[in-house]
């Protein structure tokens, strides 16, 4: 079922999300909700707060498959890149982003076992930007927009 995606804005998107403590039937409908929304709006990534649900739950897909991650963690990073990144979130708007290279998540799957996946380039971008996501930060508060360099 496709949920609605919450704006900018609302207070929601700002708040620390809490850890997935069951792996049950109601974790597996918000996982496939949260990819259907994703498709449906031609997204690479979404996290739970985004469909109003304060847990620590990520989708993405950028073009190499579903990845699931529920209790994400960035447990190693490398190197540096800088590009254009946006948000379902955040329509219309687009921004520069520095971020690293390559990351390590560690995490759990839809059944609590425990994972670890590694991304570089648009893959390592997506990672941290969903991640960022279950904190209460939106990619804005990392951005640099080109009217501020004017
Ligand atoms: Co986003």
């Amino acid at each position: 079922m496709v949920r609605e995606i919450i704006k900018e804005g609302d207070e929601v998107l700002r708040k620390v999300c809490h850890k997935v403590e069951k792996f049950d039937a109601r974790l597996h409908s918000l996982l496939d909700d949260m990819y259907e929304t994703m498709k449906k709006s031609d997204g690479v990534g979404l996290a739970a707060p985004q469909v109003g649900i304060l847990r620590r739950v990520v989708v993405i897909d950028v073009g190499e498959g579903k990845i699931e991650l529920v209790n994400p963690e960035i447990v190693k990073v490398s190197g540096e890149q800088t590009g254009q990144e946006g948000c379902l979130s955040c329509p219309g708007k687009w921004g520069n982003v520095t971020r690293p290279m390559k990351v390590t998540v560690k995490a759990q799957d839809r059944f609590g076992e425990e994972i670890k996946i590694k991304g570089t380039e648009l893959l390592a971008r997506a990672l941290c930007h969903e991640i960022d996501h279950l904190d209460g930060i939106l990619f804005l508060d990392k951005a640099t927009f080109e009217e501020d360099k004017e």
